[in-house]
């Protein structure tokens, strides 16, 4: 079976800076991944390297199989289509209402008629808990609505792969725990196969131990009775090459003495 994300040998460059170095990884569908690293080592540039936005000088991104690497502006928009990703700044429209934020995919496509756009916008904001909010500004909204919307535009065209650029950055702990339960109610209700950037190590940990209680509406212990889940990768980027990739218990007990700096 083919994997949902994969990366051969991937480089890239700006101008003579080398900030993505021989790359590879295997993501299989529905499977997670924490990518870690100081700021600067090369995490937002790999997750836009995924979607395509960022062209390597060398190697292979297959999203589901499939290199998207040679293909064109227009070729690689069917495969965006099945990808979302949450930038690191949530980046929402200031002058458009959380409504026509949330549609704005959907609008773009021409999916759907006003009915069933509205319908979906609801939907897709019922999940984020943030249905209250569809007639607000992005301005009357606190640092974590605003993050629970962007999870919310995102998520509307029900992508199969999402790429989370520091969801959790910035923001309280309580709030840090409801993006993590929406991260985990869409790895757990929704089998989507995603790629998480984080500084905060204590999410990662949260999330593996976890998944998502349909029932108490939460993430509830995850324990060895629970039935096999899809893995979940810990891989840590170092000046744009993989310093560590395996999962959370060798990553726990790496002896890699960066790796153990990064744990303390
Ligand atoms: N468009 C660009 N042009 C030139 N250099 C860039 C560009 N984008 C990123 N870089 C450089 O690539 C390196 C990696 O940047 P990147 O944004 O991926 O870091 P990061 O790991 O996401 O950091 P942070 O944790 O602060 O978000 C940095 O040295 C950055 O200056
Ligand atoms: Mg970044």
């Amino acid at each position: 079976m083919n994997s949902a994300i994969e990366l051969r040998n991937v480089s890239l460059s700006f101008e003579s800076k080398r900030v993505l170095n021989n790359i590879s990884f295997a993501l299989g569908e529905g499977e997670t991944m924490f990518l870690l690293g100081v700021t600067g080592s090369g995490k937002s540039v790999l997750l836009k390297v995924m979607l395509g936005l960022l062209k390597p000088d060398s190697g292979e991104v297959l999203i589901k199989g499939q290199d998207l690497v040679p293909l064109s502006e227009d070729d690689l928009q069917p495969l965006r289509r099945r990808m979302g990703i949450v930038f690191q700044e949530g980046a929402l429209f200031d002058s458009l209402s959380v409504f026509e934020n949330v549609a704005y995919r959907l609008r773009e496509e021409h999916l759907a008629d006003e009915a069933t756009l509205e319908q979906r916008v609801r939907e897709v904001l019922r999940f984020v808990e943030m249905e209250a909010a569809i007639e607000k500004s992005p301005a009357e909204l606190s640092g974590g609505m605003r993050r629970r919307v962007a999870i919310a535009r995102t998520i509307i065209s029900s992508p199969e792969i999402m790429l989370y650029d520091s969801p959790t950055g910035g923001l309280d702990p309580v709030t840090c725990l409801t993006i993590n339960v929406l991260i985990a109610k869409m790895r757990d209700l929704q089998h989507v196969t995603s790629v998480v950037v984080t500084q905060r190590l204590q999410d990662a940990y949260e999330l593996v131990n976890s998944v998502y209680s349909d029932e108490k509406q939460t993430l509830v212990p995850a324990n060895g009775a629970a039935p096999p889940r899809p893995a979940t990768h810990f891989l840590m980027l170092r000046d744009g090459e993989v310093n560590f990739h395996g999962n959370e218990q060798d990553f726990t007990h790496s002896p890699d003495p960066y790796v153990r700096k990064f744990l303390t």
